[in-house]
């Protein structure tokens, strides 16, 4: 991995600014980088450097509504994980110590960055299944490419709408993919009912606690860490407006519409917002009962609000991508919808990469299935 000396000594100068770190400290941590760098080809951030590096990437992340809460992030240093038996060990960790028993605590799992460490495939690390069958999809659309590669590498699922995933992961860039199922008791998921139309509970609908993507990497001081889970909580149109809404997922609006009786007949009857409306509601009463932490779309905008203001403070521009600031319900009631944002990127940030499905050189091998067959 190349280096990016330059991208090391921003980081370093305006991190080591921000925990009021004198120059004198700066200058000697930059002179041993390079030094670091010389002898070994790259550099290893101190717990310091990745908690403060882990905390601006998300402060800089365009699309994050959530992000009054950047610095409360707490970071698990999984950097010494090598074996599928270490990683697995870190990601159920992760899954516990986020979940909390549903008061949720925002986590990231920093792995070995580069072509030693690992790479996680699943693109959160809970997600349900989908199949594919001739009947349509049974369960999420979204993760009917990652479902195959689990039945390629020996996973069955029990195929009904909400299947657990597992964990798909190489151990390094040169291993083969193996999987590990996630202990169902780590799992905290919520059942979907509404308090005023009971119908909506026989949809049979349900959600996990969590949100922990696992997809992006983390770029750092010049570092890429590529395997780096993160999480907050959910905003309930995540779930209620999106998951369970688009056409291309759950698809389940013309199903909530019957069961509180509205007219799908003329689309004038704008049953799809008022079916969209109660499913959101559903999902908020669903979580508060449950005791799961979540946020919905006004409050959420007006912490968004707070969080631009603090940054003004601190003298430094929010930036932001509109179109995903925005929530999907009744997004002009926010004042979010009547501003513009810069969608410039700032570093540290977290990326999307290269997707490893595709990736031709890599043979599944099959794992904890039947020796003999
Ligand atoms: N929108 C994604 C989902 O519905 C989750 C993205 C992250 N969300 C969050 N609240 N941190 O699963």
């Amino acid at each position: 991995m190349k280096i990016n000396t330059q991208e090391a000594e921003q980081f370093i100068t305006q991190a080591y600014n921000e925990l009021s770190k004198s120059s004198a400290e700066i200058e000697s941590r930059i002179n041993a980088i390079h030094e670091e760098i010389a002898q070994t080809g790259t550099y290893t951030h101190t717990l310091e450097e990745l908690t403060i590096g882990a905390k601006m990437a998300w402060r800089n992340s365009n699309r994050c509504v959530g992000r009054l809460f950047w610095d409360r992030i707490q970071v698990m240093d999984a950097r010494e994980a090598v074996t599928a038996h270490e990683i697995e060990t870190a990601l159920f960790a992760h899954i516990e110590k986020a979940t909390n028993g549903g008061q949720i605590r925002p986590y990231i799992t920093i792995f070995k960055p580069g072509e030693d460490g690992p790479h996680v495939w699943n693109h959160q690390l809970i997600r349900y299944a989908g199949y594919e069958t001739e009947q349509g999809v049974i369960g999420d659309p979204a993760s009917v490419a990652v479902t195959k590669i689990c039945e390629q590498l020996g996973w069955r699922g029990a195929r009904t709408p909400f299947d657990i995933l597992p964990f798909v992961f190489q151990e390094n860039h040169a291993a083969s993919p193996t999987y590990t199922e996630i202990p169902s008791e780590l799992v905290l998921e919520v059942p979907i009912a509404h308090p005023d139309y009971p119908g909506i509970a026989e949809l049979d609908l349900r959600w996990y606690a969590v949100p922990i993507i696992s997809e992006m990497k983390l770029e750092i001081g010049g570092i890429t860490y590529q395997a780096a889970p993160f999480n907050g909580w959910y905003m309930e149109t995540e779930i209620g407006a999106r998951n369970f809404a688009d056409e291309g997922r759950y698809n389940q609006l013309a199903a909530v519409a019957e069961k509180i009786g509205l007219n799908t007949k003329r689309l004038d009857s704008l049953w799809k917002d008022r079916a969209l409306v109660e499913l959101n509601v559903a999902v908020l009463d669903s979580y508060h009962k449950a005791k799961v932490q979540i946020v919905d779309h006004h409050t959420a905008a007006r912490q968004f609000g707070q969080f631009e203001t603090n940054e003004q403070k601190a003298g430094r521009e929010v930036t932001g991508e509109w179109a995903w600031l925005i929530p999907p319900v009744s997004p002009a009631t926010t004042h979010i919808f009547h501003q513009r944002y810069p969608n410039k990127i700032v570093k540290p940030n977290f990326f999307y990469q290269e997707s490893p499905f595709h990736r031709q050189d890599i043979v599944p091998v099959k794992r904890g299935g039947c020796p003999f067959h």
